[in-house]
C-alpha cells in the first residue's frame, strides 16, 4: 500500500504536469508560429522597401533606347570637346537646370574638392565623370568599354528626388533652390523636384525628330513649347493630345491669361497611402500612373493597357499611336521576358507608400495660430469638406468639376473623368516654389485661401485667413503627423 499510494500520486501528478506541459507547449508553439508569421510579413514588407527604393532611384526601364539613342541627349551633355554636339553640359549648367548632385554618392577626395572649390565646374567632363559615379539624381549614363558616354536615361528620382540643404553653401551663385534643398546633399525620395527645369533639358537634345513627328511639327516649335514650361514642371498629356498650351485661364471668375503653358507642377511621391486616385486629374492609382509614366513618358519598355486613350476626339496623338494598348512595331506585345516594367510595379508602389511623410522645419509655422486654424479649416473655411483629415484629400472618389474649385476646366478636360482631384495637401512646405494648384496659379498660400474665400464665399477676415494659413503650413500625413500634435497642442 505504502508503495503504491505514492506512485498512483505520482501518475497522478504526472499525468497533470504532462497535460500542463503540453498546454504551455501548446501555447509557446502558438505564440511562435504567430511570430513567424508576423515576421514574414514584416520581412517581406522590408524587401520590397529596398527593392523598390532601387528601382525608384536607379531604374531607367531600358528608357536609354530613347533618351540617348534616339534624342542623344547625352551627346548635348558631352559637349563637341568630348565628341558629342554643342558646348556640353557643365556641372554649373546641370546645377542650374535644377540637377541634383547625390553627395554620398562621392568619393571624399572629390567631395573636399569641391568644398574647396577646386573643381572646375565649367567642365562638362567633370558632369560625365558624375555621371559615371552615378552621383546625377534620376540620371543615368551608359558607358562603353573604353569609359566613353554613350547613350543615357531617366529614372522616377529624376522629377520626384531631390536633395536635401546640408550643403547649401554648395549652391551659391548657381540657384536659389526649393525652401529645405539644396544643390548637392543627401537624397530626398519622393520630394518633387522644384527646381528641375524637364523642358530645358529636354529641348538640349541634338535630335527631337521623334517627338516632333509625333506631335506633327517641326523640332523648332517642340523646343520653343519645351521652353516655356518652366522649373518644376511637365506636360505628361501633351503627347496625348498635343494641346501645348491653354487658351485662357481664368481665376476667380476673371480671364487672368491667354496661352498658359500646359505644362503641370511635379507633385510629390509620398503621402499616397489611402488616397485613392492620382495625379491633379485622377488619372487612376499609383500603379496605374507608374506603368503610364515608365512607358509613354520616359519611354521604359513594357505593357500598357488603358482603352480610355483610344478616344480620338480626346486623345487624337494617343489614339492614333495606339498608346491604349502598347505593342511593338510588329503589332505583337511585347514578351514577358523583355518588359522591364510591370514586374516592378508592385514593389514601386510599396515603396511611395512607406516613404515617410517630412515634419515641418522648427519655427516653420506658428502652432497657437495653427490651432485656431483647425477650427475654421474643418468648420467656417469648409475645407475638411474636400481636404478631409487626415489623408487630406476625399476619403472615396476624390475628384471634383472645375466650378466646384471655380477654376477653367482646360487641364480637367485632359484627363478621362475631366475633374480635379483634391490635392492631398499634407507637406506643403516640401513645394512651395511654383505655386499652387495644378498650373502653380496662385503664387502663395495667400492667394490660395482668398480663392476659396471668394469662391466659397466663406467670409473670413484677415486673421482667420493667417491662422488658417498657418494651419496648413502644419499639416502632415499619418496618425505620426505634426496635425495630431497640432491637434494635441490646441487641447483636444
Ligand atoms: C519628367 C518628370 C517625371 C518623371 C520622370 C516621373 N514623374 Fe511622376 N509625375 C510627374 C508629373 C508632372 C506628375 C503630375 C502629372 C499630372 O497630373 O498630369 C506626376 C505624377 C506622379 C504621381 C501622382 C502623385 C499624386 O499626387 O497623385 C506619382 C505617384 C508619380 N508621378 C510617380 C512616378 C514614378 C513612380 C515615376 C517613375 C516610374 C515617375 N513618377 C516619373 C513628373 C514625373
Ligand atoms: C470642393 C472641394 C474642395 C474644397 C471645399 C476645398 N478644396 Fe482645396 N483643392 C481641391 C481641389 C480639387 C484641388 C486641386 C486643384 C487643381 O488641381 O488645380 C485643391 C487644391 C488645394 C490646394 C493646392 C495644393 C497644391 O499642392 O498646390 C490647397 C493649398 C488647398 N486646396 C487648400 C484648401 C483650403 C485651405 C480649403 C478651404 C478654404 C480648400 N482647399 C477647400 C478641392 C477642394
Amino acid at each position: 500500500m505504502t508503495e503504491r499510494a505514492p506512485s498512483r500520486w505520482m501518475t497522478l501528478s504526472g499525468i497533470l504536469l504532462l497535460g500542463a506541459t503540453f498546454f504551455v507547449a501548446l501555447i509557446v508553439l502558438r505564440a511562435q508560429s504567430q511570430s513567424t508569421n508576423q515576421d514574414s510579413t514584416a520581412n517581406n514588407a522590408v524587401q520590397l522597401v529596398v527593392q523598390g527604393r532601387q528601382i525608384f532611384r536607379f531604374d531607367t526601364f531600358g528608357d536609354h533606347a530613347f533618351w540617348g539613342d534616339t534624342l542623344k541627349l547625352h551627346q548635348a551633355i558631352e559637349g563637341a570637346g568630348l565628341g558629342g554636339v554643342g558646348p556640353g553640359v557643365s556641372p554649373k549648367m546641370a546645377l542650374t537646370v535644377g540637377l541634383k548632385v547625390d553627395v554620398d554618392a562621392l568619393p571624399q577626395n572629390l567631395f573636399e574638392q569641391l568644398q574647396h572649390g577646386s573643381i572646375n565646374l565649367n567642365d562638362p567632363a567633370v558632369t560625365v565623370a558624375l555621371l559615371k559615379l552615378n552621383a546625377v539624381v534620376g540620371v543615368t549614363g551608359v558607358f562603353d568599354s573604353s569609359g566613353a558616354l554613350k547613350s543615357m536615361g531617366i529614372q522616377c528620382a529624376l522629377c520626384h528626388s531631390t536633395v536635401d540643404n546640408s550643403q547649401i553653401a554648395l549652391c551659391a551663385g548657381v540657384i536659389q533652390p526649393n525652401p529645405g534643398t539644396g544643390c548637392i546633399g543627401h537624397r530626398l525620395d519622393g520630394w518633387p523636384n522644384r527646381d528641375l527645369n524637364v523642358g530645358g533639358i529636354i529641348a538640349l537634345a541634338p535630335d527631337l525628330e521623334a517627338v516632333a513627328s509625333l506631335l506633327n511639327t517641326t523640332q523648332a516649335n517642340v523646343r520653343s513649347v519645351l521652353n516655356t514650361w518652366g522649373p518644376g514642371k511637365f506636360d505628361a498629356e501633351l503627347f496625348l493630345d498635343g494641346k501645348a498650351a491653354n487658351p485662357q485661364q481664368i481665376t476667380d471668375g476673371v480671364t487672368t491669361g491667354t496661352n498658359v503653358p500646359g505644362a503641370v507642377l511635379i507633385p510629390p511621391a509620398f503621402g499616397l497611402g489611402g488616397v485613392n486616385l492620382h495625379t491633379w486629374t485622377g488619372w487612376g492609382s499609383v500603379p496605374h500612373w507608374n506603368a503610364f509614366v515608365a512607358t509613354l513618358e520616359m519611354h521604359g519598355q513594357g505593357r500598357f493597357w488603358d482603352p480610355r486613350l483610344n478616344d480620338a476626339t480626346q486623345f487624337p496623338i494617343a489614339a492614333a499611336h495606339g498608346f491604349g494598348d502598347l505593342r511593338l512595331p510588329n503589332g505583337q506585345y511585347i514578351s514577358p521576358d523583355d518588359d522591364m516594367v510591370t514586374s516592378k510595379l508592385q514593389a514601386l508602389q510599396f515603396y511611395q507608400l512607406a516613404i515617410p511623410s517630412p515634419q515641418p522645419p522648427a519655427g516653420s509655422f506658428d502652432s497657437a495660430a495653427a490651432a485656431r486654424g483647425d477650427a475654421l479649416f474643418s468648420g467656417k473655411a469648409k475645407c475638411n469638406n474636400c481636404h478631409v483629415e487626415p489623408l487630406w484629400s476625399d476619403s472615396g472618389w476624390n475628384l471634383h468639376a472645375p466650378s466646384e474649385v471655380c477654376i477653367d476646366s482646360f487641364q480637367a478636360n485632359r484627363a478621362p473623368d475631366h475633374r480635379y482631384r483634391t490635392s492631398p495637401i499634407g507637406d506643403l512646405f516640401t513645394h512651395t516654389k511654383g505655386g499652387f494648384y495644378h498650373d502653380g496659379r496662385f503664387s502663395a498660400l495667400t492667394n490660395v485661401v482668398d480663392h476659396y474665400n471668394t469662391c466659397l464665399s466663406l467670409g473670413l477676415n484677415a486673421s482667420e485667413k493667417s491662422d488658417l494659413i498657418q494651419y496648413l503650413l502644419s499639416l502632415t500625413f499619418g496618425p505620426t503627423g505634426t496635425e495630431k500634435r497640432s491637434g494635441q497642442r490646441s487641447g483636444k
